[in-house]
């Protein structure tokens, strides 16, 4: 396999691998392990190019550190990204990127991401023991999108707490874009809060049992950023919070599990603030996911328990980013930046 280390300014370390017998073309990112060792999942995607591929492994790794730094979970920021197609798919592989995993010595550990799921872990471990979101019968802390939902969800109550001085989802629409491994989840907790449920995805199969099992109403995909809600709460793509849907959406909060939601993070976020709409932080509220794999490095190992009182802290830091974002005029995006660089320039003492 060949390694060569790229220099990267404000990176720590970053290097692309390739190795013919197995076909692997690669990049790690290790974006900063100021507050610990750099964790984030690994991509498999067709990049149209070597160029693609780097700016998506910086542009993820960096929002990692940012991600971690702000949830507390005494992880750095680090990401990686294969070049293949998903049908090209092989253990040879993952046994080679966990050879490249392993050459950064554990300052960058892996997890699931796009197109790689824990079968290929498996694989991946075989060559580095630095690998995070396996089986909890395997020491891993299993599929991270229990926690996630259940983040997202506890932060949609805090969301309408700053709005609306209540965190009671009982009576209140909420509007759900996308019923995938989070949604899902989502929904059946407001449902259970209480909430009526608009709900819509493109699979209609994933429609018909939110109808049918939680009494949600379903419109079509397009439609959703219409309906009248006290929350909008996109669970599928990013880039959904955009010119052309916020003049549209008709709700007092956004909050959702959905990565990158702003199309432009500094535009699209004075948009949503200039409209009087709250908008809760992919990073921040969807973050149940990383602190659930974090809980995995701890000494004693993982401990779903403790995995979940972390999760509860969401709400908290929620409330942290609004009170920041009200107090300085600013958005909650905004503010959510200012803690994550505040918690970097503490440093791992500051980071609790
Ligand atoms: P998923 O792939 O299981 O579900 C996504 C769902 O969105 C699918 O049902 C899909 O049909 C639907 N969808 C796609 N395009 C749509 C459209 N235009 N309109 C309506 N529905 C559409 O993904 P998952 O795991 O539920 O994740 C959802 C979002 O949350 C993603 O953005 C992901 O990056 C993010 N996220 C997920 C975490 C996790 O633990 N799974 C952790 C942090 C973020």
């Amino acid at each position: 396999m060949r390694i060569t280390d790229l220099e990267v300014a404000g990176y720590e370390r970053v290097a692309r691998a390739e190795e013919e017998a197995s076909g692997l073309t690669a990049y790690i990112s290790v974006h900063s392990t100021r507050l610990g060792p750099s964790l984030g999942g690994m991509r498999l995607w067709p990049y149209a190019s070597d160029e693609a591929a780097l700016e998506d492994v910086l542009r993820l790794s960096r929002a990692m550190t940012y991600k971690s730094a702000v949830a507390r979970t005494g992880l750095g920021g680090g990401k990686s990204v294969v070049v293949a197609d998903p049908e090209d798919k092989s253990e040879a592989l993952f046994e080679a990127m966990g050879r490249f995993v392993a050459d950064f010595g554990g300052t960058y550990i892996t997890a699931e991401d796009v197109n790689v799921g824990i079968p290929d872990l498996r694989a991946v471990r075989r060559s580095t023991e630095h690998v995070t979101g396996l089986t909890v019968e395997e020491g891993g802390g299993g599929n991270p999108r229990e926690a996630t939902a259940l983040g997202v969800f506890l932060g949609v109550g805090a969301a309408l707490l700053e709005a609306t001085g209540s965190t009671e989802l009982e009576g209140r629409t909420i509007a759900v874009q996308g019923l995938g491994s989070v949604g899902r989840l989502l929904a059946g907790h407001a449902a259970e809060a209480g909430a009526r449920l608009v709900v819509a995805d493109l699979n209609t199969e994933r429609v018909e049992r939110a109808v049918d099992e939680l009494g949600a109403q379903a419109v079509a995909p397009d439609q959703i950023f219409d309906v009248e809600s006290d929350v909008f709460s996109p669970c599928a793509l990013g880039g959904v919070l955009n010119d052309e849907t916020i003049p549209r959406l008709r709700c007092a909060v956004v909050a959702g599990a959905a990565n990158n939601q702003l199309l432009d993070e500094t535009r699209h976020a004075e948009q949503l603030r200039a409209r009087g709409i709250l908008h809760a932080p992919d990073y921040v509220i969807n973050a149940g996911g990383i602190i659930n794999v974090g809980c995995e490095l701890r000494p004693g190992g993982y401990d779903v328990e403790y995995a979940m009182e972390r999760v509860h802290g969401i709400p908290a830091t929620l409330a942290e980013v609004f009170a920041r974002a009200r107090a300085e005029g600013i958005t909650p995006f905004a503010a959510a930046q200012e803690l994550g660089d505040a918690a970097l320039a503490a440093g791992p003492s500051g980071s609790g």
